[in-house]
């Protein structure tokens, strides 16, 4: 119930509805992605089902097409990730670029397979689809930041940086 909701403070409608208010209001679903976004940034990175029928119930939508939508694209997690996320691009400029020897280098050397987290909490490590900047390859999206071009060791220092 997106009225007992603790998320949906104030704050999250405001930045939801500021999404809403760029269609006509019968067209409110076509906020779906962005309120995603809001929503499970403002849950530590990750959607519950709980929350995603609350998404549906604010946008006037059946869950279902919420889920729909959760499941089909990469920058939904499902699961509790790590304070931080580390998202290689596994499409083919990275890939033949190197990126698969950064995921195995991060794999190694964190302990950590893709789609898991560090013992640590530190990291969740992802494989994602072509982050559209191919001609830097091999790219990695921390968090929101881009990082191009990354050798192992760049990659290292990035990651030892976070906390
Ligand atoms: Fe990696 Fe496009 S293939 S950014």
């Amino acid at each position: 119930d997106v009225d007992k909701s603790e998320l949906f403070t104030p704050e999250i409608r405001a930045a939801i509805d500021a999404h809403i208010a760029k269609y006509p209001p019968e067209w409110k679903q076509s906020a779906v992605m962005p309120a995603l976004s809001i929503v499970q940034e403002a849950n530590g990175g990750w959607l519950t089902t709980e929350l995603m029928d609350d998404v549906a119930a604010y946008l006037d939508m059946p869950a279902v097409s919420v889920y729909e939508v959760a499941t089909f694209y990469g920058m939904y997690d499902l699961e509790p990730q790590g304070r931080h996320k580390v998202c290689v691009c596994n499409s083919i400029s990275c890939m033949l670029n190197g990126s698969e020897e950064l995921i195995e280098h991060v794999e190694h050397k964190y302990g950590v397979k893709v789609g898991g987290t560090t013992a640590d909490g530190r990291f969740t490590l992802k494989e994602v689809e072509c982050l559209g900047a191919c001609r830097d390859a091999p790219v990695v999206l921390l968090d929101k930041v881009y990082h191009e071009k990354l050798t192992p060791e760049a990659l290292d220092q990035l990651i030892d940086g976070l906390e």
